[in-house]
């Protein structure tokens, strides 16, 4: 397992792009499945979870090839298996994605349920629901979900609490139901606008994407589409907050000031500098940082997806700060590796007290999660000496080149590669 060997303090300057959005790639490549024309996707990362969903849809029959800007996809015909294997869903929760157009495009769908991962229980059932207030037959056998329509109707379907990826499975499936579907209390992510986006470049009729309530006049068949990723704003926010932990200046283009509003206003509220153009954002901070207060939400609430890395920062700051993590029941698995460093965090239930600043001093961690460990490598930019970050896989899931984009930033870290026996 690869690890980074990080030396710090360090100050982050200079400039990179965000690369395009994971979580907006992963439901776009899922959504070649309801036609079977050609779908050109752009600015797609090369991260690992894209692979996963590559090497599940080409399960499916789905042909794939990687092109000069991203992947070229054709689902020629029907999906040859509707079957999402256990092996391919445990390595990425986002497999479950490929329910709604399976259902929709076959008529039914044999998907592994995703179990849980290490940020939580994570169900799918609100998944399930709205699928059967489609129409579908929905049952659980042996671990796996089957789903079964001879063809969608439209409906009214009311989300219990928001999620995104039940909006986006939703929304897919409706688009080739018969009939108009209403969703209510959808998420409201920028990724799930730009999903609508590419499905309305496939002939999708729908409208009311990023609000509360979306509507979507089923149609027969989708077509093609050539369509750039939106930019990530979670790789987005990493960087600028590493800006502020190491009291650099770093600017990071392909990311949108709407789309992370939540944090800037923080990183403002905490001392820093912060500039925004049309195609980027700026931070700079020069003096020590002040305390901040976050609660975690769905969009447009702070999003869970920067907690991990807020908390490094507020470990810097001259005061006492407090995190809320509202939106997953596990997702503190950093706090005991940024302890290692000379933190003093304290966790009680969903909430955690930072009292700053702290001395960080580097140390042999180890990663947990996708987002646990860039609040690793951010703390690492920030303390003194040298820190190993361990199983860095879990990076590597939504990140790209994180190591080469540090090292255009003037950070000292590089990737010691695990020997392929190891
Ligand atoms: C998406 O996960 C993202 N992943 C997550 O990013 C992100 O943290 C999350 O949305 C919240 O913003 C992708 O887009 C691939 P949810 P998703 O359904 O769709 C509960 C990252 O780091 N829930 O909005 O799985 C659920 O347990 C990842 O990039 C149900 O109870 O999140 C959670 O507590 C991590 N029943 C809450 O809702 C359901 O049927 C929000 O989950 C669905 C969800």
């Amino acid at each position: 397992m690869d690890r980074f060997r990080i030396e710090g303090p360090c100050r982050l300057r200079g400039s990179v792009t965000a690369a395009g959005a994971k979580n907006a790639a992963l439901p776009a490549l899922a959504a070649c499945l309801l036609t079977e024309a050609p779908v050109e996707l752009t600015r797609v990362p090369r991260v690992r979870d894209i692979e996963t969903m590559r090497q599940l849809l080409h399960h499916l029959g789905v042909v794939s090839e990687s092109t000069d800007e991203g992947v070229r996809l054709q689902c020629t015909g029907l999906p040859t298996t509707d079957d999402a294997p256990y092996q391919l869903v445990k390595k990425m929760r986002a497999s479950a994605l490929v329910l709604g157009p399976l259902v929709a495009r076959l008529g039914h769908a044999r998907v592994s349920l995703p179990g849980g991962c290490a940020i939580g229980v994570r169900p799918i059932d609100q998944h399930l629901a709205g699928l059967e207030a489609l129409g579908a037959e929905v049952a659980l056998e042996h671990g796996y979900v089957t789903a079964t329509a001879r063809r969608l109707v439209g409906t009214t379907f009311r989300f219990s609490n928001p999620t995104v990826g039940g909006t986006e499975n939703l929304m897919m499936a409706a688009c080739l139901a018969h009939g108009t579907t209403v969703l209510e209390n959808c998420a409201r992510e920028p990724e799930i606008v730009d999903l609508a986006r590419l499905l309305t470049e496939m002939g999708a009729q729908l409208r009311g994407a990023g609000s509360e309530r979306i509507e979507i006049q089923g149609v027969d068949t989708l077509g093609s589409a050539r369509h750039p990723i939106v930019g990530d704003r979670i790789e987005a926010g990493t960087y600028l907050i590493g800006a502020a932990i190491t009291l650099g200046d770093v600017t990071v283009r392909h990311a949108k000031a709407a789309d992370l509003a939540p944090l800037l206003e923080k990183l403002a509220d905490c001392g820093c500098h912060v500039e925004t153009d049309a195609d980027g954002l700026r931070v700079r901070a020069e003096q020590s940082l002040v305390p901040c207060d976050v609660a975690t939400a769905p969009h447009p609430g702070f999003p869970t997806d920067l907690q991990a890395q807020l908390m490094a920062l507020m470990t810097q700051a001259v005061g006492t700060a407090s995190i809320e993590e509202t939106v997953f029941e596990n997702r503190f698995q950093h706090v005991p590796e940024l302890h290692r460093m000379g933190a003093d965090i304290r966790v009680n239930g969903s909430h955690a007290t930072i009292h700053g600043p702290s001395r960080l001093s580097g140390a042999n961690v180890m990663a947990t999660d996708l987002r646990a460990s860039a609040s690793l490598v951010l703390a690492a930019l920030a303390a003194e000496g040298t820190t190993v970050v361990d199983r860095i896989y879990h990076l590597d899931r939504g990140y790209e080149s994180m190591e080469l984009k540090l090292q255009s930033l003037g950070a000292r870290v590089e990737r010691i590669r695990s020997s392929p026996a190891a």
